[in-house]
């Protein structure tokens, strides 16, 4: 039996030319890689749109096949991450426990490629409470003679002023609909898997969302069960209903047809087995992109988000998306 590669592992960009999109990032971390100096670096951005991956091909481009020993990926989340913020002493003790290196010895020696420092990259850095994030700016500013550090996060709000201010930070932009078809495509090449029809790729489009790991492990899912990648398979996998059965729902509603739109929801939800969330999100994208004026749009926003809130206080998602349905219903008729 073949070992199980996760595809995103598998398709991650090894040079900073695969990146795709990021045009901006790119050229600047290109020209840290030709001039072999950088300064610290911050990376802003949603999830899975190729922040690690640029860290990963930048730290190629430096190290080349000595990146094991000058980069270190660490998870703010996890315990190595932790042993960041703590003394030298318990950073050993946690360090020789865990069999892991501590930020302290891979800083201590010096590089060993024609590149004067190495890289600790901080992945998660927006997890870190502001104590612990004092705490980091100090263990940069301490190695910062042998050590960059790329820091990770998706909310640079998060983030401290002070450490800010000591990175270049990198905003990344999300990926367009153009950018991930690319990378959708890299890998059905790669993986020898068809596209049923436009459907089936406006579906792994749809089911992105503009962040590339998501349709990856869709993909990868899919391929589990068949080459042929079908809409309906990527809308079961990624736990989708198809957008247009959402809209009609919506339609409905906002028509009038209230018993309507309640029957199209209590189909989504048996048959696609959506969980209420899942759902939400989905109308949420169509009352979006509705043709309505603009005042019933702001007022159907608002009426999502306080229903988005009531289920994540844990109220019976079933009735909140009824309820829902009545106020979509409501601003039809008014
Ligand atoms: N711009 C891109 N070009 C090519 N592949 C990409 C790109 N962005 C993401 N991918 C693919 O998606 C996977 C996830 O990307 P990555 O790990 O870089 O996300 P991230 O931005 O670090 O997300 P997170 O905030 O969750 O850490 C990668 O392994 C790669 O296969
Ligand atoms: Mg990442």
């Amino acid at each position: 039996m073949t070992e199980f590669v996760p595809w995103v592992e598998k398709y991650r960009p090894k040079r900073l030319n695969d990146i795709i999109g990021h045009e901006k990032v790119v050229a600047n971390l290109k020209r840290y890689a030709a001039d072999k100096s950088m300064p610290h670096l911050l990376f802003a951005g949603r999830a899975g749109i190729g922040k690690t991956c640029a860290a990963l091909a930048l730290a190629n481009e430096l190290y080349g096949d000595q990146r094991r020993q000058c980069f270190l990926e660490l998870n703010a989340s996890d315990e190595r991450g932790i042993d960041v913020m703590r003394s030298r002493e318990q950073q050993k003790d946690a360090a020789r426990k865990a069999n892991t290196t501590s930020v302290k010895d891979f800083a201590r020696t010096r590089p060993m490629a024609d590149v004067a420092f190495k890289i600790v990259f901080l992945d998660e850095a927006d997890a870190l409470t502001p104590d612990a994030q004092h705490a980091l700016r100090r263990t940069m500013e301490l190695y910062s003679s042998t050590t960059r550090f790329i820091l990770s996060c998706n909310y640079s709000s998060k983030i401290i002023e002070p450490i800010q201010s000591r990175c270049a930070v990198f905003r990344f932009k999300a990926l367009t609909d153009e950018d991930v078809k690319k990378i959708i495509e890299r890998i059905i090449k790669g993986e020898g898997l068809e596209i049923a029809d436009d459907e089936a790729m406006d579906a792994l489009i749809y089911v992105a969302d503009g962040d590339a790991r998501r349709v990856i492990n869709s993909l990868q899912a899919v391929a589990t069960l068949t080459k042929k990648i079908t809409a309906e398979n990527i809308y079961s996998v990624a736990s989708r209903a198809r957008p247009k059965e959402v809209r009609a729902m919506v339609e409905a509603a906002f028509k009038g047809d209230f018993m309507k739109a309640r029957e199209a929801l209590d189909d989504l939800m048996i048959r696609y087995g959506l969980s209420g969330n899942d759902l939400l999100k989905q109308i949420y994208r169509e009352v979006t992109s509705l043709d309505v004026p603009d005042d019933k749009k702001v007022f159907l926003v608002d009426r999502v988000g306080e229903y988005d809130f009531r289920m994540s206080e844990g109220a019976n998602e079933r009735i909140q998306l009824e309820a829902l349905l009545a106020q979509i219903m409501l601003a039809g008729r008014s």
